[in-house]
């Protein structure tokens, strides 16, 4: 398998990690999970997903729990019919729980918002008829690009009210990435606001989306939040949220859609530039996310607290901020900025104000928390947490250990969740009060889940063997497809083990003695920068786009803060960046990588370089520019066209290095 002597340090490391952290007696009587739940699907996998879909409200219930007749395209609950927004709140307003606090949102800035479900139901309604009275409905297709405000939500829920497809683009993106994402799935409508506050300040979002319009025909309409008060340009697409939507009837009857009606399309970065419009639908997805929500977090409606720090912009967002909490009736914390505003005690500031008990992060912020210190946690209540997650990438043993020493008193067990923008909902994860959680392990695939590690044949390895993820189950809240490419869709999960019928997950993995599994990074060139998924070559395309770069060549290297750093290896047009040591040329390509993708893909590094690394065929040996950006030597060069480059190269990096 292709993995990076990064990939196999970071084994090694894990290899040396044997502890094990049973819970206490005290929380395995009360956990929603009892052992006994991996039994019952093991008997029988589709009767045990079929009393998972009652959790729902089904308008029309369905005739057959799955359909793989047609695979890898599924079918889940045919026939069923359901409204998505319904079981997401007017159901509880129904149940008499109108008055509980559905989102406590914390701004930035210190402004805060309690919102009851009765509230929430009312402003869905209202958005959902505003959305209406703008030519939207069924399948219709709304960019969503936005803060963590909860017109977000509203937003959300409104389209699925409607039976009309969401697809966010995480507010961070440029105004050229939200324009390739709104015209690949012609989106008709645009909902955004006039900014954003970061780091203490406000910043325009607007331009973005003017900018992006422009370019991008499909869209009749732009619905804009103000929420900085910024001065925004204006245009006759251009409508506010308080002119259109406040005046708006606060009733709406739902109607019931299709268990496979199309719920949204979240774009991410697979191995080409192009990203991928990744397709969920409805009855699936909402069972899958509202199962995993009460047992992996062990979620008490009428007690619990959660908070996940996820933006609405990713996966974790959709299924973990609106559709699995919302739909388990959940008290939950949206927090609108950055950790450390105004300081770094910030997020335990908000864990004691609103006594939050379940807290779901990533591994990145749990290391960014570390370098702060633990003195700051320490001076905080955090006595009310009880349940800690963690998602978007392997977390390392120590992180680990120092958030539930340092967050969790010692005795909060942690869940370390793998999934994906694919599974839609967490597949792989300890269930807490029943598993002895490990360090670093992600463990068990969920009762109802099926997933393994094989060899390059597709063959499973035995215990304490490494090699490729699958899932060779389909499951509710699998994509069903790509957003207008169906053959990339094949070709990308379903063709590596075609014969075996997996789906691979792109994952290096491996078994430890007992059999748990221990994700170990990805194993194609996808990068992941603080639990964001990037392509190498996404990177590529944009540094090639600009006219002084002849030739790109980007990896990931370890970070121990981000996971990982995108390092650029760039050669230069005859001429450019001959000033003191390219530095000039080096920020223009770094802000043009901003400009074209977004901030979060700035490469940390960009080494101007003579030549890259090659094969005899002209493939880029990224392995050994990886070597380079380790600080590690060289690794073996013989396959090299040209095995002299990687002196050119090292003697090149004195004169051409780049951070900040
Ligand atoms: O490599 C795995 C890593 O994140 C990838 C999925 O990224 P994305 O679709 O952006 O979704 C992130 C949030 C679900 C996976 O292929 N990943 C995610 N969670 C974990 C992880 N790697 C190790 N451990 C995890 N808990």
């Amino acid at each position: 398998m292709t993995q990076s002597p990064g990939q196999g340090q970071a084994l090694d490391n894990l290899l040396t990690e044997s502890r094990t952290f049973p819970p206490s007696d005290e929380f395995a009587a009360q956990a929603n999970a009892q052992p006994e739940l991996y039994e019952e699907a093991k008997a029988d996998r589709e009767a045990f997903w079929a009393k998972q879909a009652e959790r729902l409200h089904w308008d029309t219930k369905w005739t057959q729990v799955l359909d793989w007749s047609d695979a890898p395209f599924a079918k889940w609950f045919v026939g069923g019919k359901l409204n998505v927004a319904y079981n997401c709140v007017d159901r509880h307003v129904e149940s008499g729980h109108g008055d509980q606090v559905a989102i406590h949102w914390e701004g930035e800035p210190g402004d805060s918002r309690a919102i009851t479900y009765a509230e929430l139901q009312r402003e869905v309604c209202k958005a959902a008829n505003a959305l209406k009275s703008l030519g939207i409905g069924a399948e219709d297709r709304v960019a969503i690009y936005m803060p963590m405000v909860p017109e977000a939500i509203f937003s959300m829920l409104a389209c699925a009210r409607l039976g009309a497809m969401h697809s966010v683009v995480f507010g961070g993106f440029s105004a050229e990435a939200l324009r390739t994402r709104i015209e690949d799935s012609s989106c008709k409508l645009v909902i955004t606001t006039d900014g954003q506050f970061r780091r203490g300040n406000p910043f325009p979002l607007k331009p973005a989306v003017d900018e992006a319009v422009a370019a991008a025909p499909s869209v009749e309409k732009v619905l804009v939040v103000r929420r900085t008060g910024s001065e925004v340009a204006w245009s006759d697409k251009d409508v506010w949220w308080h002119e259109l939507v406040d005046g708006q009837s606060d009733v709406h009857t739902p109607e019931a859609f299709d268990s496979e009606h199309p719920l949204f399309i979240l774009y991410t970065s697979g191995t080409t530039g192009k990203p991928k419009g990744i397709l969920h639908t409805s009855g699936g997805y909402l069972t899958q996310a509202s199962y995993t929500q009460h047992y992996v977090f062990d979620l008490k409606p009428d007690t619990d607290v959660y908070w996940c720090t996820a933006d609405i912009g990713w996966v974790t967002g959709h299924s973990y901020i609106v559709y699995g909490p919302l739909s388990n009736r959940v008290t939950q914390v949206v927090y609108e900025g950055t950790p450390n505003t105004p300081h770094e005690g910030r997020h335990w500031e908000i864990v004691q104000k609103y006594g939050v008990s379940i807290y779901y992060t990533a591994p990145t912020l749990i290391r960014t928390f570390m370098k702060w210190g633990a003195d700051i946690p320490a001076k905080y209540d955090l006595s009310s947490l009880r349940v800690l997650g963690s998602v978007g990438e392997p977390i390392n043993p120590e992180a680990w250990i120092w958030y539930r020493e340092n967050v969790g008193g010692g005795k909060a067990p942690i869940v370390d969740t793998w999934w994906q923008t694919e599974t839609g909902a967490i597949m792989i994860s300890p269930l807490p009060g029943v598993i002895s959680t490990k360090p670093g392990s992600a463990q068990q695939p969920l009762p109802g889940i099926g997933a393994k590690v094989v060899n390059d044949e597709g063959v499973e390895v035995p215990h304490g063997g490494g090699g490729y993820l699958v899932l060779d189950e389909p499951w509710p809240s699998m994509l069903r497809g790509i957003w207008g490419d169906e053959e990339r869709y094949r070709d990308t999960y379903w063709s590596r083990f075609g014969e075996q019928g997996f789906y691979f997950a792109g994952d290096g993995a491996k078994y430890d003695a007992d059999g748990d599994i221990w994700l170990l990074g990805r194993v194609d060139d996808v990068m992941n920068v603080s639990g964001h998924r990037i392509s190498t070559t996404e990177v590529e395309s944009a540094l090639v786009s600009h006219p002084t770069v002849a030739e790109a060549a980007v990896v990931g290297a370890s970070d121990a803060t981000t996971g990982q750093g995108i390092v650029a290896f760039v050669i230069l047009r005859g001429g450019a960046g001959s000033d003191a040591g390219g530095a000039e040329a080096i920020k223009a390509l770094r802000d043009h990588v901003a400009k074209e993708i977004g901030p979060i893909a700035k490469p940390r590094q960009i080494m101007v370089v003579p030549e890259l690394p090659k094969t005899r065929s002209g493939k880029i040996m990224r392995r050994l520019l990886r070597d380079v950006a380790e600080n590690r030597a060289v690794g073996d060069v013989t396959t090299l066209a040209d095995s002299s480059v990687m002196d050119l190269i090292s003697a090149g990096l004195q004169s051409g290095k780049s951070e900040d």
